[in-house]
């Protein structure tokens, strides 16, 4: 087992849990009604984990590159039949850079496990043609209490205006937040907002 692959004990039954596919659904279907999405389109799934956001968008585009560190959550997605052209690399975006130019960013649940989001989004804007877009679905700001297991979490949620600002600062225009789901655990209900935002 990789030391450094903090999902390595979840990523087995990742998908076992309704509640994620549920989620990523809702969240795939926020995307939708916001960004037209066609067939032509190459998009990024970052920290795609075992791919649950991207199996819900597939059909729709023409080809993902998924992007996550961890070899375990990776290799759940490449066990999988995805019905578009599906790039998968493991590497850790906030260290190295990948040359590629796409139409579009996606990301759910994962930005709160990034330290510096500010550089993310900036490396995010030079990874996008443009007229590309990011579509980043994340926590809203809570106590702590939505892991119970330490994955890397680098913030309890986020500030709307807070992950506005770092849209802003990095480039974007059109940027635009909205409710695009809950989580509901047995102790508490958890706000996932949708972020999305234009490279002109
Ligand atoms: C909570 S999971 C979300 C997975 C998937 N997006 C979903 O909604 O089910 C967060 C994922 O982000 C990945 N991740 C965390 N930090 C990363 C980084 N620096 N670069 C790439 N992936 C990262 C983790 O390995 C994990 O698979």
């Amino acid at each position: 087992m990789n030391k450094e692959d903090k999902f390595a004990s979840k990523a087995k039954e990742y998908d076992a849990l309704q509640r994620r596919l549920v989620t990523a659904k809702a969240i795939a279907n926020r995307i939708k009604a916001k960004i037209n999405l066609t067939k032509d389109m190459h998009l990024i799934d970052f920290g795609s984990g075992t791919g649950l956001l991207l199996e819900c968008l597939a059909d729709d585009i023409g080809k993902f590159t998924a992007i996550d560190i961890s070899p375990s959550m990776i290799g759940i997605l490449r066990a999988k039949s995805i019905p578009c052209k599906l790039d998968i690399k493991e590497l850790d975006l906030t260290k190295e850079d990948l040359d590629l130019k796409v139409d579009g960013i996606v990301s759910s649940m994962t930005i709160h496990h990034i330290k510096d989001v500010q550089a993310l989004f900036k490396k995010f804007y030079k990874m996008l043609k443009s007229g590309g877009f990011i579509a980043i679905a994340d926590l809203d700001s809570e106590d702590g209490s939505f892991h119970s297991v330490d994955t890397g979490v680098e913030h309890f949620g986020f500030d709307r205006k807070e992950f506005i600002d770092f849209a802003k600062e990095a480039g974007f225009t059109n940027i635009k937040i909205e409710d695009a789901t809950t989580i509901s655990k047995p102790h508490k209900e958890f706000g996932i907002f949708l972020l999305t935002a234009m490279k002109k």
